[in-house]
């Protein structure tokens, strides 16, 4: 028998492909109920995390994802706005896995969960199709974190060494500088491309983190994909794993990309949101389990890739107010991810800029990326730091007398060096270099 490849002309082919790539003839379904975010529909066999269109009485087409099942009845949640539903609508399965554009085209845009761009730029010059789930990497076959990355921030790169394929935590409230301080990475750091996923933050913030954060310097080699607060839950899901998908194809190009999420609080809500509409029982603080099973499985797609790829560091920003140790998705995301930096308050209203608390904030795989000598003078620094904040109301009294402790008295000598060393204008790059030797140079 001749193979079957052959029987079939290119122009056939091609015809086949375009067949393929419609939606299968499966039975479609109709809508019969709407409570809330969550759409009911009955008389079609849909898989959760399919894809469907709704087919309004206007014409339009609305597109939803399976997010659970009673019986015969299916739920579906809109990506976009839903407005204009009726009983009876046509709920049309489709059968392809969702695709995203990929490509050098990304760079320099900004685009929505659904891969549109959103920048008026025009239509995204990219060839490549890819499946948003892509497959996950066995961890034996994950490079080990040995490199360090230069994040072109001095209190970071000398105290607080990151690695390339790591991923952090960058714990703050609001108004502290998370934004100016993302910003300032993707302008500076030794990376070779940048993804920043903004998610679930509110519309003016996008706005005022591209043009002011990223400006033009930092726009030319990162893809922004935002899904603000008004957006969907499934849109704000998407675009999360959008952002680690587009992070992943270009880290296995062989780029050593810098993927920063703002933030992770808002994708764990856009979860909650999801599973309690669909009748999933709260647990802790109102948070569903769901919700801690899918963080670690978003944080785990980013990081070092097998021998010959690249690499994946990346930040994601998580909500905690002062010391909130409550906080659950605080709680989670600081056991599952190598290392939180936490901004701080009181820092910030003293003008101390970035606002990295020293004291709260550690980089696990620092020890892995930096040589020895490099580690005990972050280490002798930790210890002055903290010294001289413990001993701060003493000082400020006057009740300290010189020559009582040497090592205080070495603390309130560095003082003016180590902060100098931990602060930071926003127009200012520290390449590591530079930052080593500064650090090096406060006991010199
Ligand atoms: N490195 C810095 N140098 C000077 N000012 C800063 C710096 N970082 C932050 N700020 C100040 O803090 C304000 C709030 O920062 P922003 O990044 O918007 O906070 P967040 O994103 O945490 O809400 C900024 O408008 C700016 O005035
Ligand atoms: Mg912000």
């Amino acid at each position: 028998m001749k193979p079957q490849g052959s029987v079939f002309t290119a122009g056939m082919q091609h015809a086949l492909q375009t067949i393929r790539r419609q939606p299968k003839a499966f039975a479609s379904g109709r809508l019969q109920r709407v409570v809330g975010l969550k759409l009911e529909a009955t008389g079609c066999k849909l898989q959760t995390g399919q894809r469907c269109l709704i087919e309004t009485r206007g014409r339009q087409q609305l597109e939803a994802e399976v997010v659970g099942f009673d019986r015969g009845k299916v739920f579906l949640m809109p990506l976009e706005r839903a407005t204009g539903l009726a009983p009876g609508d046509r709920v049309i399965p489709l059968a392809e896995d969702c695709l995203i554009s990929v490509g050098d085209g990304l760079l320099g845009r900004v685009i929505d969960g659904a891969g549109k761009p959103l920048d008026g730029k025009g239509v995204l010059n990219c060839s490549e199709r890819i499946s948003l789930h892509g497959e996950t990497i066995n961890p034996m076959n994950r490079q080990p974190v040995v490199e360090s990355l230069d994040t072109g921030i001095r209190a970071i790169n000398s105290l607080l060494s990151v690695g390339k394929g790591q991923r952090l935590g960058l714990f703050a409230g609001s108004g502290v500088g998370k934004s100016v301080l993302l910003g300032m990475m993707t302008r500076y750091t030794s990376a070779t491309v940048v993804v920043v996923g903004l998610v679930g933050e509110r519309g003016r913030e996008v706005r005022e983190f591209i043009d002011h954060s990223l400006g033009e310097e930092g726009m030319q080699r990162s893809v922004v994909i935002a899904a603000p607060a008004d957006e969907s839950p499934v849109m704000r899901l998407r675009a999360s794993m959008l952002c680690h998908r587009i992070a992943e194809y270009f880290r296995d190009r062989g780029e050593n990309v810098l993927l920063l999420m703002d933030s992770l609080t808002r994708y764990a809500q856009a979860q909650r949101e999801i599973a309690l509409s669909v009748g999933e029982p709260p647990a802790t603080k109102g948070y569903p389990p769901s919700v801690f099973s899918l963080i670690p499985q978003l944080v785990e797609r980013a990081g070092n890739g097998s021998s010959g790829s690249g690499s994946i560091t990346a930040f994601y920003t998580v909500l905690s107010e002062g010391d909130d140790q409550q906080d659950p998705i605080a709680d989670a995301s600081r056991a599952i991810l190598d290392g939180h930096f936490v901004l701080n308050r009181s820092l910030a209203e003293s003008g101390h800029y970035p606002a990295i608390d020293i004291e709260a904030s550690i980089s696990r795989v620092m020890p892995q990326v930096v040589d020895s000598n490099h580690l005990s003078m972050a280490q002798r620094f930790r210890r002055s730091w903290a010294l001289y904040q413990s001993n701060r109301d003493l000082l400020a009294l006057g009740a300290y007398r010189k020559g009582s402790d040497p090592t205080l008295d070495e603390a309130i000598r560095m003082k003016p060096a180590m902060e100098q060393l931990l602060q930071q204008g926003m127009h200012e790059r520290s390449e590591w270099q530079q930052s080593y030797d500064q650090l090096r140079a406060i006991w010199s």
